[in-house]
């Protein structure tokens, strides 16, 4: 990215933990946080944006008929910030193929399991049917499949025997918050990159898990 900094945009549809989180570190981790995006009105995570300062635009998904009009309403607002790297942070539609493959290798996600496990929703309840003794979080590339992409880096929490899925949840979301920004500071400095459907830091490819951050 050279001296400028990295210019993000980040999709929501909530809370926005991961939002705060990311602008928490953006100062010293070497990318902006240029503009918000979301698909729901009412996500908390538009005032996050607002109370630090942060532009945001709401494109409801409701108000569009088909898929594809929305995705071309999303794509123009994604361009209209002309950003490097589009981050989704809790951010609860599912792309089509075309606006995937624009961004392809600048765009993120972040998913609440330990990724190839669990894609889709109810991760922590699945994690705890299957009777998993670790659970986790998975930051990874964005491809065309379902939470599929290529993994970059993984945060493992241990389950104990009485969690709930709310207690899965809730420490998990704090393996989130440490897992995504760094992430994003790799990307930001030039060391992260997606080549040939391959997860690449510092020029190795990394493993098919991705690393392993544990705290
Ligand atoms: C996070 O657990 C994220 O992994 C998932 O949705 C949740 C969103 O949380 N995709 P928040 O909006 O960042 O609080």
């Amino acid at each position: 990215m050279g001296d400028q900094q990295c210019c993000v945009v980040v999709l929501i549809s909530g809370n926005g933990n991961n939002l705060q989180a990311l602008i928490d570190a953006s100062s010293n981790s070497g990318y902006t946080i240029s503009h918000v995006i979301s698909n729901n009105p009412d996500a908390f995570g538009l005032e996050r944006a607002q109370r630090c300062g942060i532009a945001s635009t709401v494109l409801n998904h409701r108000d569009f008929g088909t898929r594809c009009e929305f995705d071309s309403a999303l794509q123009q607002a994604i361009d209209d910030q002309s950003p490097d790297l589009v981050v989704l942070a809790g951010f609860m539609r599912i792309l089509g193929p075309e606006i995937v493959k624009n961004f392809s290798g600048r765009m993120l996600n972040i998913h609440p399991s330990l990724l190839p496990k669990y894609p889709g929703i109810n991760t922590h309840q699945r994690a705890l049917d299957a009777g998993d003794r670790e659970h986790g979080a998975t930051v990874h590339f964005v491809t065309e499949e379902l939470d599929g992409g290529p993994l970059i880096a993984q945060g493992r929490i241990l389950v104990n025997a009485n969690d709930t899925a709310q207690e899965l949840a809730a420490r998990v979301q704090i393996r989130e918050q440490q897992l995504y920004p760094t992430v994003v500071s790799w990307f930001a400095s030039g060391r992260l990159s997606l080549q040939q459907d391959q997860a690449v830091l510092d020029g190795a490819a990394l493993p098919r898990k991705g690393l392993q951050i544990n705290s």
